[in-house]
């Protein structure tokens, strides 16, 4: 079951950054439907994958914003960073220690999105159209 429904309402209107949100949605999702499956390395694959997506995903707007000199740029990187930091530690604990991914990185996950999303990259993505992005 879909934990993040990221549908038309999250739309910003700009293109690439539209698609990687919805990428790393679905991955998220794909790990929430895995939690009851046994595989970790299945889930360790997805949890890669989830940190690769996220870093891309963070450089595209990061470019975009020094690129059209958008206002806020370093309190917007500064929440890029931290959830990369909390999603490598996360990852260092599970290939050293065999943490498990469970539900509450997942909803943590998804809360950040959304938080993020409402706070951070809307106004990020005004800013950027009103300057001529796409
Ligand atoms: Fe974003
Ligand atoms: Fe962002």
């Amino acid at each position: 079951m879909a934990i993040l429904n990221w549908d038309e309402k999250y739309k910003l209107g700009i293109a690439k950054v539209d698609k990687q949100h919805t990428e790393i949605a679905g991955i998220i999702n794909k790990l929430h439907d895995l939690l009851d499956v046994k595989d970790d390395k299945q889930k360790l694959k997805l949890l890669i994958k989830l940190i690769k997506a996220t870093k891309e995903h963070f450089e595209t707007e990061e470019k975009l914003m020094t690129r059209h000199k958008v206002f806020n740029y370093f309190s917007h990187k500064a929440q890029h960073d931290r959830l990369l930091r909390i999603l490598n530690e996360l990852l260092d604990d599970v290939e050293e220690n065999g943490k498990k991914v469970g539900e509450s990185f997942l909803f943590l996950m998804r809360d950040w999105m959304i938080n993020h999303h409402r706070f951070h990259d809307i106004k990020m993505a005004k800013e950027l159209i009103e300057k001529g992005a796409k």
